[in-house]
């Protein structure tokens, strides 16, 4: 899995690359020799960059190697609207074993249309990908939280919800 997505990766940038050298020769397309030779070197570095730190934007969660301690003090952030305990709701809903329930299923909240009836089960992947861009990912939610851009930051917050979940 992870290495499909590197090697698909790595074939973006290189295309990238391509269409940016490309510039005025496009219509030289054809000719095979030169481009053939700029984009073997070009695709090294590209490949280099997505192994480094993590695996690049848009990628699975299951292709992280998650921390849950460190996805403790990610939670930082959530803690001014929720809480772990279950029952407990403040501005937003209690997060209790939040992964594998329905959304909008927590007694006594008052949650907006959007998110009662998204009809999502918060699975890791799906949290993984609401917590990027939550408006984004469910357009009319009342949660007034611009998302975690940093995906291994991401990873490891959602990983200590399901530790917490169990
Ligand atoms: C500014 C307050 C605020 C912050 C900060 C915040 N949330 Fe929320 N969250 C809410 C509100 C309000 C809702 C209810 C949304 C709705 O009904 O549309 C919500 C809903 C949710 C839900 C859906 C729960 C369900 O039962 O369907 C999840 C999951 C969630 N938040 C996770 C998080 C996590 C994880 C963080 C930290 C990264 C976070 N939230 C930060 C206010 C916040």
């Amino acid at each position: 899995m992870k290495r499909n997505f590197l090697m698909g990766a790595a074939a973006l940038a290189g295309l990238m690359t391509l269409s940016a050298c490309g510039g005025g020769a496009g219509s030289d397309a054809n000719a095979p020799a030169p481009e053939a030779t700029e984009a073997a070197p070009a695709a090294e570095p590209a490949a280099t960059e997505a192994a480094a730190p993590a695996p690049a934007a848009g990628a699975e969660y299951a292709s992280f190697t998650t921390d849950a301690a460190a996805g403790e003090k990610v939670f930082a952030l959530c803690r001014s609207c929720h809480v772990l305990d279950e029952g407990v709701n403040r501005v937003g809903p209690s997060l209790h074993k939040v992964v594998g329930r329905k959304s909008g299923s927590v007694a006594g909240f008052a949650y907006s249309d959007a998110n009662k009836n998204s009809g999502v089960t918060w699975t890791t992947d799906v949290l993984f990908k609401y917590l990027e861009d939550p408006k984004g990912f469910m357009p009319g939610t009342k949660m007034a939280f611009p998302g975690i851009k940093d995906a291994q930051d991401r990873a490891n917050l959602v990983a200590y919800l399901e530790s917490q979940s169990k």
